[in-house]
């Protein structure tokens, strides 16, 4: 285990694979969390940018916040969701910066990244890619983002010094960082730090 951790990182993502694995694939499924449209309206998400999203796009959403909340997209940012999941902040993030715009949706887990890409094809879109990798090591270049944003995945990160180092590896100098988590104003007892169900609920 790596020396300060107090769960091991393989065996954690494995759990979050596949709990995450199961909403990509059973959507409607029942989860300690909401998830879908009802979520999106719920976080304040514009209906206009959603309604336009086919419903593949928007029923495996599970964020836990709306990093659009913060500020608007400029057109022709450049982008990277950092744990996409099916893709729905991509999506409305491609819609806010436009055709100059680019978006890079990086996900550790393969039915959410199928999801994703699948979708992306059926929406005929250019500037949105999804790449398969861990928030700790993002799969994109230095200073490459305008503006990282995340939805609910640092909290089931082990490492949020490595992601947040990473992050600020990929965003220029200047660049934003939006995302939306869950934050516990309380130390978490080390002995519920080392359950992995408590993780994954
Ligand atoms: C709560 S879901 C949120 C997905 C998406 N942001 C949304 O709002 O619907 C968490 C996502 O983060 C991904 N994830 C969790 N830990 C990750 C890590 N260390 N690296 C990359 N992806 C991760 C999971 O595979 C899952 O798709």
């Amino acid at each position: 285990m790596t020396e300060d951790l107090l769960v091991e990182p393989q065996a954690l993502r494995a759990e979050v694979r596949h709990k995450y694995r199961q909403v990509a694939e059973a959507p409607g499924g029942s989860y300690h969390f909401h998830t879908g449209r009802s979520l999106a309206a719920r976080l304040g998400y514009e209906r206009s940018a959603v309604d336009d999203l086919p419903d593949s796009a928007v029923e495996s959403f599970a964020g836990v916040g709306n990093p659009f909340s913060l500020r608007s997209l400029d057109p022709g940012e450049r982008v990277v969701d950092v744990g996409s999941g099916a893709g729905l902040d991509s999506f409305v993030a491609r819609a806010q910066v436009g055709p100059a715009g680019q978006v890079i949706g990086v996900d550790m887990t393969a039915e959410m990244l199928e999801k994703s890409r699948r979708i992306a094809g059926s929406l005929d879109v250019e500037n949105v890619e999804f790449r398969e990798g861990l928030a700790e090591a993002l799969p994109v270049e230095d200073g490459w983002a305008d503006v990282v944003i995340s939805n609910g995945v640092i909290n089931l990160c082990p490492d949020k010094r490595a992601v947040l180092s990473e992050i600020q590896r990929v965003l220029r100098p200047g660049g934003l960082l939006q995302f939306a988590d869950i934050a516990n104003g309380r130390p978490v007892p080390e002995e519920a730090l080392r359950n992995i169900d408590l993780w994954t609920g």
